[in-house]
């Protein structure tokens, strides 16, 4: 059972936190590249409970900082971007995107101070169309996460932001609850819909799967398993990253070049940040399939400039996701279109931080439950005396991780026929900067 003081731990990531304090050790993506103009509107955003401004300079550079300006806390958000800084309109004081005060336009020359006065910015770096920012201290800072989807050429990847109104924990159990395929996604889905070929026939005709766990550098993997065809084994693999990723294994292993990130924006709500490569096709995608699934495309409200006011779905809370009763009576097995958007509304219908106290968890949630443990115990060793995962210092732990399906032989030890087609993986993007 998960303790209120554990849950206290995993949930939350404020400044001054357990897990927020280790957290800050690591990037986070935080805004599309696109969402920055050189010279235009300040972007009003928060991470991890910390309000921040996002503007890229005359430059090109960009500039993430606390939205209060030094002088007497007026927001930045309001600042004029011009000129390679932003400035404060309340008294005219100038910041670069390092957070060095340029000008203090309502104090005399011979009173000025500025040189002694400093935004508080945090790094922020770009990487195929994606800002990450780095909020720990901003010395002795680490490379950017050298996870497979996201150094993919941005016109090789899907990516999308999307505001989940829950706790980041809520959204990445969803990914490594893998059982609940069978069902909320599947659950009308007959092994009539699928070719013999196509290997999602194995989900369908058994939706109770068993389990194996490892922890590892990188964070924990799971893997699901269960008879496919004579002599044979059906397996479908996912891994927990720190601080907050997944890699869902929608896809076969080959393929399955995807990541997510499960941002914390505050306590009660995420961005998930969605990198999918154009060649993870969907294995067995039919018609049919669609029909009883459920489509389901993302339509977006229009972004706001309020603190959580980006990339929301029209489809949602407030709406009941725009279920219909009488599709889950006769079509599909929830009646919310799209498998994204019944995730969306299961870890969002707990609550925004749900009572894990009041949980009874099955055999079939060992991945959540040693995750759970896996993140803790690194909380507490950092606590301790400062150590850190591996992850956080060496960022390429993430590199040849996937999650994935496959089918090897009976018997074929796991994490063996794991890495063997890994290995093997037909498509392997290239990997542009960090391979230097
Ligand atoms: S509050 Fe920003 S310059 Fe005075
Ligand atoms: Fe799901």
């Amino acid at each position: 059972m998960t303790t209120q003081a554990e849950n206290d731990i995993l949930t939350q990531t404020g400044p001054g936190t357990p897990l927020g304090e280790l957290a800050r050790h690591y990037w986070h993506p935080a805004l599309k590249s696109e969402e920055l103009v050189a010279d235009g509107d300040p972007v009003r955003f928060m991470l991890m409970s910390e309000k921040l401004i996002a503007f890229r300079d005359s430059s090109g550079r960009i500039g993430v900082m606390d939205h209060r300006c030094p002088h007497r806390c007026a927001s930045l958000f309001f600042g004029r971007n011009e000129e390679n800084g932003i400035r404060c309109v309340y008294h005219g004081w100038k910041f670069d995107v390092e957070g060095n005060c340029l000008d203090m336009a309502n104090v005399p020359p011979h009173q000025d101070f500025k040189q002694k006065v400093k935004a508080k910015a945090y790094k922020a770096e770009e990487r195929n169309g994606v800002v990450w920012v780095y909020m720990g201290s901003q010395e002795n800072v680490p490379g950017l996460p050298e996870i497979e989807a996201t150094l993919c050429p941005e016109e090789d990847v899907e990516i999308l932001f999307i505001v989940r109104e829950c706790n980041w924990l809520q959204g990445a159990e969803g990914e490594l609850d893998t059982s609940h395929l069978g069902v909320l996604h599947m659950g009308k889905v007959g092994a009539d819909v699928y070719t013999k070929d196509s290997i999602n026939q194995y989900v369908v005709s058994n939706r109770a799967p068993e389990y194996m766990f490892t922890e590892t550098d990188f964070g924990t993997q799971y893997a699901a398993y269960r008879p496919a065809d004579e002599g044979n084994t059906y397996w479908r693999l996912g891994p927990y990253l720190w601080p907050f990723w997944t890699m869902p294994p929608i896809c076969p292993l080959d393929n399955n070049i995807l990541a997510r990130a499960y941002v914390p924006i505050d306590d009660e709500n995420t961005m998930m940040v969605y990198w999918m490569h154009n060649k993870a096709e969907l294995p067995g995608k039919t018609d049919r399939r669609k029909e009883v699934v459920g489509g389901g495309d993302w339509n977006f409200l229009p972004n706001t400039t309020d603190w959580n006011g980006r990339w929301r779905l029209s489809d949602n809370k407030k709406n009941d996701y725009n279920i219909d009763r009488e599709v889950q009576r006769t079509k599909s097995y929830s009646g919310i279109t799209g498998i994204n958007l019944q995730d969306q509304a299961m870890s969002e219908s707990m609550g925004e931080i749900v009572d894990r106290t009041v949980e009874r968890l099955a055999p079939s949630d060992i991945m959540i439950t040693q995750t759970r443990k896996h993140i803790i115990r690194a909380v507490q060793a950092y606590q301790k005396d400062g150590t850190l995962p591996k992850s956080a210092t060496d960022p390429s732990v993430y590199r040849d991780v996937r999650g994935g399906q496959f089918v090897a032989p009976d018997g074929e030890e796991w994490l063996d026929a794991y890495s063997t087609r890994l290995d093997a993986a037909a498509v392997k993007p290239p990997l542009p900067e960090a391979a230097e």
